[in-house]
């Protein structure tokens, strides 16, 4: 009788294993043969009732018949395992029209792009550039620019003192003094970098950049800076470009002047911008104080040059229509997307 079942449940195993083509139909039928509670177990629990002689026999027919299962179901598994097909349902299908996921790109910040074209432009009229430290010397960015300690000058610039000798530099002015103690004349160099001033307002931010810009040579004329600053705001804002020239001070330049451009969001008709002037301030300039020449060493009787800063996110406010100067800093990606 079990000797019977036994035979039956081989030969129907091997009859229900034939067909299958998939590893989960596959382990569905092993675990109603093989399980814990499968159908060998089930006949196995009535080889108790089986007559004493006969139970070694069926019990070693029951270990064949187990291990002669247990050999098809691994024979039947490998290739599934390998040559599972698309059309196998237990298989994870890939959904060809979903989106595909996006892969975010970065961008240079506006005020990044700016600095470039400028430097740029500086560049194809053959200065070099070199940077200088954010965190300046009083000597550098004050002394050595002919403004000593208490000098009413030093007012115009809202100073981040680190200490009493050290400061977070005001202006890329500096880099005229490093530059030149490095090297004798003749000298072309543009300077860009992060500034700092404690003011904040729609257009002014505590860090802002610049690019100091200076040329040392024989025989260079306040014609030569005009020429210069002219070509330079024709590349960046057009040809048609109106600016002017306004007698100012600087300790370190003399003559000096304030440079400004037709203020391209009102059209020169007056806005909160251009503080209803019309006009824009986007750079000082001057011909280099004779004093400073001294400081370096550079003989003021055979040398003469000028030197310019220019207000980087200001000409960034000018040629993308902004308003306000805060919303550089804000890191609100809606605003730094479209640039
Ligand atoms: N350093 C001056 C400023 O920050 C600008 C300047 C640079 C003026 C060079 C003259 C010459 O305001």
């Amino acid at each position: 009788m079990l000797e019977e079942e036994l035979h039956r449940l081989l030969a129907e195993a091997i009859a229900e294993l034939t067909p299958i083509s998939g590893q989960k139909e596959l382990e569905a039928v092993r675990v109603r043969y093989l399980g814990r509670k499968g159908l060998l177990t089930q006949v196995l629990r009535n080889l108790g009732q089986a007559a004493a002689e006969d139970r070694p026999r069926l019990g070693k027919l029951a270990n064949e018949v187990k291990e002669q299962l247990e050999a098809r179901f691994v024979e039947k598994g490998a290739p599934l395992a390998t040559t599972q097909t698309s059309d196998d349902p237990a298989r994870p299908r890939t959904d060809l029209s979903l989106p595909g996921r996006r892969v975010p790109f970065g961008r240079l910040h506006p005020v990044t792009q700016i600095m470039d074209e400028v430097c740029s432009i500086f560049e194809m009229l053959g200065f070099a550039v070199a940077e200088g430290p954010d965190v300046e010397l009083d000597f550098y960015n004050f002394e050595a620019l002919n403004i000593p300690r208490h000098h009413p000058a030093r007012d115009m610039h809202d100073t981040f003192y680190v200490n009493d000798r050290v400061l977070l530099r005001t202006h890329t002015s500096p880099m005229q003094i490093r530059a030149m103690e490095k090297q004798p004349p003749p000298l072309r160099i543009i300077a860009p970098g992060k500034v700092y001033r404690c003011d904040s307002d729609i257009t002014h931010t505590p860090m802002f950049h610049q690019v100091e810009g200076f040329l040392v040579d024989r025989k260079v004329s306040f014609a030569d800076l005009k020429g210069l600053l002219a070509v330079f705001c024709q590349k960046m804002f057009g040809s048609t470009t109106s600016l002017r020239f306004r007698p100012s001070f600087f300790p370190f330049t003399e003559p000096s002047a304030e440079v400004d451009i037709a203020c391209v969001i009102c059209r020169g008709a007056g806005c909160r911008v251009c503080k209803q002037t019309g006009w824009l301030e986007i750079l000082g300039a001057g011909l280099i104080d004779p004093a400073v020449f001294r400081m370096v060493d550079y003989d003021p009787e055979e040398y003469s040059g000028f030197a310019f800063g220019l207000g980087i996110e200001r000409i960034a406010m000018l040629r993308y229509g902004i308003d306000d100067i805060r919303l550089f800093y804000e890191n609100d990606l809606r605003f730094l997307r479209q640039f």
